[in-house]
């Protein structure tokens, strides 16, 4: 074990959130005299920039056009959360998107733009205007390196490849320990406040879009401080996930259909209409409920995402890095033929629950980006909203952390050296368990069965010595009952939440 070592603020996650609120948090630093200035560690569970912001296909939202404004992006997010967002913090994101914006392009984003110089802005679902800032179809990969250029440029200091694998309250402070994956070490961390942006939960499920690190340990850790989670049944499904029989599962950005590729059914006949007047680009919870109906009435695992309409030059301007994707991973070339795909875990709408400074139910633990609940996104978010909530929370929290007082001398004489609890599961079986019982449409006698079986498992697990995989399997077990038995204290259908009603059939 290293030394303790002690910083004001520890951020958790390096993707929008943890790096947003690191840089406006180190720039206010820049502003005070050496011995008033607060210090700062960014943590990454793996690779530093490789994040779920990284793999970012479509872009941000915002309403910078000017036909639009913050009222009609407000209502779109409204509409498409099912009426239970929080309206006072939706309105305060994207009042601050356009602003939020502009510190992305000073830090070195670049947003495509038109032939007249404005941005090129893109549609997706659920949006009634054009509203997606993006650069090609790697807006994440750009906004990543322009996080870093400006975190680089203040001198942030970041720890990559450690895991948070348990934290405790500690007088007014938290006690941290990270794991060392590379040195096999541990390292204990005191901060006085904590800041988790540690990402989504899609490695709970069999397949998903998020990066291999994405399984909610943020999430948990905050869960055994004490903070309220909310909504962790609030699973949105992208759409169109690529249809691979074998591999690594890659997404079909919505911004293919805001461009005009249509969903088809095997029979090559388009059926969004059928299901919602505003078509393959209605929300993301309608489309991908009726890819599941036309999935089952074919019985196939997979419907038909038609890009051929689409002008080639169109395409090979916007949509390279698709194209590629699509032809290594499946030899489809999508300008000539119709790609195979099926919804798949994307996003998690709920998380550990803050107030409109991203502050959680527990002092002096923040909670930003995906692994938050701020009300945002009700019960199904609109598409690109979340790169938005990411940056503009991030502001927030540090707005909020940078009015506090430094760190208290604190001296610690009992680090607590015991390893966390954990269990040996087979968590491919926690997966298909949870896949099956917690997907696009449910069951509650599924749901039901799916919590006993997960807690007969948890049973007759066998502690097993500490190594980061059993914490993570440990996590997913943990996390998939406390999924499941969200969804089922949820009495109605919304949103991303659908349980097939039961039917009578005596
Ligand atoms: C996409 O490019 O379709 C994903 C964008 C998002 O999840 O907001």
């Amino acid at each position: 074990m290293s030394k303790l070592k002690v910083y004001d603020v520890l951020v958790l996650g390096s993707g929008i959130g943890g790096l947003s609120f690191a840089n406006y948090f180190l720039e206010k630093q820049q502003t005070k005299s050496l011995n008033e200035q607060l210090s700062l560690l960014v943590v990454s569970k793996g690779e530093a920039d490789q994040t779920n912001t990284a793999w970012a296909q479509g872009g941000i939202a915002a309403p910078v056009n000017e036909a639009d404004s913050v009222s009609l992006h407000v209502m779109d997010t409204l509409n498409a959360g099912a009426f239970v967002n929080d309206v006072s913090v939706t309105e305060k994101i994207i009042t601050q998107a356009a602003e939020a914006v502009q510190d992305l392009i000073s830090w070195g984003a670049e947003f495509d733009k038109n032939k007249m110089g404005e941005f090129d802005l893109g549609l997706e679902g659920g949006h009634s205007n054009a509203r997606i800032l993006h650069h090609r179809d790697v807006t994440g990969a750009n906004i990543q390196k322009a996080l870093f250029n400006k975190f680089n440029h203040l001198k942030g200091e970041l720890k990559a490849q450690c895991v948070a694998i348990k934290v405790t309250k500690s007088g007014k402070g938290f006690l941290v320990l990270l794991y060392d994956k590379v040195e096999k070490i541990l390292h204990p961390i005191y901060c006085a406040q904590l800041v988790m942006a540690t990402g989504g939960i899609g490695q709970l499920f069999l397949h998903t879009t998020n990066t291999k690190d994405s399984n909610g340990d943020g999430i948990f850790l905050a869960h055994q401080l004490g903070a309220a989670i909310r909504d962790l049944a609030m699973v949105q499904f992208h759409p169109t996930g690529l249809y691979v029989k074998e591999g690594k599962d890659f997404l079909i950005t919505e911004a293919l259909r805001g461009a005009g590729a249509e969903l088809l059914n095997h029979e090559h006949e388009s059926f969004m209409l059928k299901y919602d007047q505003r078509g393959s680009l209605a929300p993301r919870d309608i489309v991908s409920r009726a890819i599941w109906n036309e999935m089952k009435l074919a019985v196939k695992p997979f419907v038909w995402l038609d890009a051929t309409k689409i002008s080639i030059d169109h395409l090979n301007q916007h949509f390279s890095n698709i194209i590629k994707n699509c032809i290594d991973r499946v030899g489809i070339d999508l300008r000539k033929e119709l790609i195979p795909v099926m919804p798949i875990q994307h996003y998690s709408c709920g998380g550990i629950l803050t107030d409109e400074f991203g502050m959680s139910t527990v002092e002096g633990l923040y909670a930003i980006g995906e692994c938050a609940s701020t009300g945002l996104h009700g019960a199904n978010r609109l598409a690109s909203n979340s790169l938005l909530e990411g940056i503009c929370m991030a502001k927030f929290a540090s707005e909020k952390i940078n009015g506090g007082k430094q760190i208290e001398t604190v001296s610690i004489t009992n680090i607590p050296t015991d390893l966390p609890d954990q269990l040996s599961v087979d968590v491919d079986q926690v997966k298909l368990i949870l896949s099956e019982a917690a997907g696009v449409v449910r069951n509650r006698l599924s749901m039901t069965n799916a919590v006993e079986n997960l807690e007969h498992l948890k049973r007759n697990a066998l502690n097993t010595l500490f190594e980061v995989a059993d914490f993570e399997n440990t996590v997913t077990l943990e996390l998939s009952i406390l999924l499941l038995q969200d969804a089922i204290s949820k009495e109605e259908s919304i949103g991303v939440h659908y349980v097939e009603p039961i039917t009578d059939n005596r």
